[in-house]
C-alpha cells in the first residue's frame, strides 16, 4: 500500500435522460419473444436522451450536486471520460466546467477507451490526490449508447452520467492497491469517427470481455491482490445485466470455484438494479453498478469490493474499494431513484424519430426543440458551436 492518506470515492451522483423506452415495446416491434430481453440480456428499460440533451447535459446533472454539496474548493482537476464524444478537439467538461459554476484555476481533460475510460479517470485521479491530498478531482462519465435500428445491439442501448469526487479520506469507498490491468488489440466494438452508432460483433465482445476478466484477474493477484473469498460483492461493467452475471461465473471458474446461482445472485444482485432500468451507459456502467450496490445492499461497512472495468477494443482492469463506516449518510438514494422515476415512457415511434435525428452541418442557427425538463439544456447548434443553456 502506498503511504499517506486513503484515496477514493468522496461522493458519487447519477444522472440519466428526459425518456425511457420500455422492452416490451421494442420486443413487440420487432416481434421478439420478451423473455429474450427480461431474462436473456436482463434488460427491463433503456435510457433514451432528448433532443435537447447529450453527454454535457448529463455530466452536468451528475456533477452539480457534488458541487451544492462540497463546493469547489480544492477541484483543481476535472477529468471527462466518454466515448460519444461531442467534438475532436474541445472536452466536453470544459461545457460543464461552465454549467457548474467552477473556478478557472482548474485543468480540464477529456480521456477515451472506450468503456474503460472512467476507471483510467479515476486512477489518475487517485494519483493527483496521493501528490497533494489537499486536492479534489471531479471525475465525470458520460455516454449515450446508440447501435442501429434493428440490429442485435439496439437492446443493449441506454444513457446516464455518473459524477465522481475523488479525495484523501474518502465518504464512500477507499480505493486500495494494486490494480490488475489487461490489453488486448480486438476489434469487437468499435465507432469508426464518421458514424454515430457503434458496430459491433456481439458474440466475439462477449468472448472479449470474459479474455480481459481473466487477464487482469491474473495479473490482480500477480501482484498481490486480495483472494476471491474476501469480496462482499462485484460491480462489474454492464452492457447488459446478463454479462455480470457471465463475468462473475467465468471469475469463479477460472478460480476453480462452484458456480452456485444463490451465491452468484449475492455477490452481484444488487450492482445490477440501476443498469436493469437504464441500459449501457458506456463509462458510467461500473460506478451505476457501485451507486446500485451502496443504495440497495445491506450496511457494508470494512467490506470489500471488487470492479472490473472493461473498454472494448480492448482494456480492462480489476481493483478492490473498501466501504467506508458512516457511508450509508452520504448516499442519494433518494435522488438516484428519482432520475430513473421522473423519465418519461416513448412509444416505439418516437423513440425511433429520436433515435435517427442527426445535427444539421450546414452552420446555421439551429435551435432545438425543448424537451429535456432537467436542469441543463442544449439549447442550439450555431455557428456549428453548441449553445447549452440552464433552467
Ligand atoms: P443476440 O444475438 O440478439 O442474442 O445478441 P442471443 O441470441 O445471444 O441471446 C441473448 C441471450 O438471450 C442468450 O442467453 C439466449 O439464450 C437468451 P445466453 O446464451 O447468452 O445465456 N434468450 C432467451 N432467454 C429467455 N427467454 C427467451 C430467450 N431467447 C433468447 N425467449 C448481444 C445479444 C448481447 C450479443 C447483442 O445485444 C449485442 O451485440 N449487444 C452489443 C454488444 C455488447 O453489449 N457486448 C457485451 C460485451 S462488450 C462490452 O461490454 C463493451 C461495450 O459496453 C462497449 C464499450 O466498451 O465501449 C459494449
Amino acid at each position: 500500500m502506498a503511504n499517506g492518506p486513503a484515496v477514493g470515492i468522496h461522493d458519487l451522483s447519477f444522472a440519466t435522460t428526459e425518456f425511457v423506452l420500455a422492452h416490451t415495446a421494442l420486443a413487440e416491434h420487432n416481434g421478439t419473444e420478451i423473455g429474450k430481453y427480461h431474462v436473456g440480456i436482463g434488460q427491463r428499460s433503456m435510457s433514451v436522451p432528448a433532443a435537447d440533451e447529450d453527454i454535457v447535459t448529463l455530466g452536468a446533472a451528475a456533477a452539480a450536486p457534488l458541487v451544492a454539496r462540497h463546493g469547489s474548493d480544492g477541484i483543481r482537476t476535472v477529468i471527462f471520460a466518454t466515448e460519444s464524444s461531442i467534438d475532436q478537439a474541445k472536452s466536453a467538461g470544459v461545457y460543464v466546467h461552465s454549467l457548474i459554476g467552477l473556478p478557472s484555476a482548474v485543468r480540464v481533460v477529456e480521456l477515451k477507451q472506450a468503456c474503460y475510460g472512467a476507471t483510467a479517470a479515476l486512477q489518475f485521479a487517485i494519483g493527483l490526490v496521493r501528490r497533494d491530498p489537499a486536492q479534489r478531482v471531479l471525475v465525470i462519465a458520460s455516454d449515450v449508447s446508440k447501435y442501429d435500428l434493428d440490429s442485435p445491439g439496439e437492446a443493449t442501448q441506454g444513457a446516464a452520467a455518473v459524477a465522481l469526487l475523488v479525495a484523501a479520506d474518502p465518504q464512500l469507498v477507499r480505493i486500495e492497491e494494486p490494480s490488475g490491468v489487461f490489453t488486448a488489440d480486438v476489434m469487437d466494438f468499435w465507432r469508426p469517427n464518421y458514424r454515430e452508432a457503434a458496430l459491433v460483433d456481439g458474440q466475439e465482445s462477449i468472448t472479449a470481455y470474459l479474455q480481459a476478466v481473466e487477464g487482469s484477474w491474473k495479473d490482480y493477484t500477480e501482484q498481490g491482490g486480495r483472494s476471491l473469498g474476501e469480496f462482499a460483492a462485484f460491480c462489474y461493467h454492464q452492457p447488459f445485466t446478463k454479462m455480470a452475471y457471465k463475468a462473475h461465473r467465468h471469475l469463479l471458474n477460472y478460480n476453480g470455484h462452484d458456480t452456485d446461482a444463490a451465491e452468484v445472485t449475492r455477490a452481484i444482485g444488487h450492482t445490477t438494479a440501476y443498469n436493469n432500468v437504464i441500459g449501457n451507459s458506456y463509462t458510467a456502467s461500473v460506478y451505476l453498478a457501485l451507486a446500485s450496490l451502496l443504495d440497495h445492499a445491506d450496511d457494508l461497512t470494512g467490506q470489500a469490493i471488487g470492479f472490473l472495468s472493461y473498454g472494448s477494443g480492448s482494456v480492462a482492469e480489476f481493483f478492490a474499494g473498501t466501504v467506508v463506516a458512516g457511508y450509508r449518510a452520504h448516499l442519494r438514494t433518494q435522488a438516484h431513484r428519482e432520475a430513473i422515476d421522473r423519465r418519461t415512457s416513448l412509444d416505439i415511434a418516437r423513440y425511433r424519430d429520436l433515435h435517427e435525428r442527426s445535427f444539421p452541418t450546414d452552420g446555421g442557427d439551429h435551435p432545438t426543440q425543448a424537451q429535456t425538463t432537467g436542469p441543463f439544456r442544449l439549447a442550439a447548434l450555431r455557428d456549428h458551436k453548441r449553445i447549452y443553456e440552464t433552467r
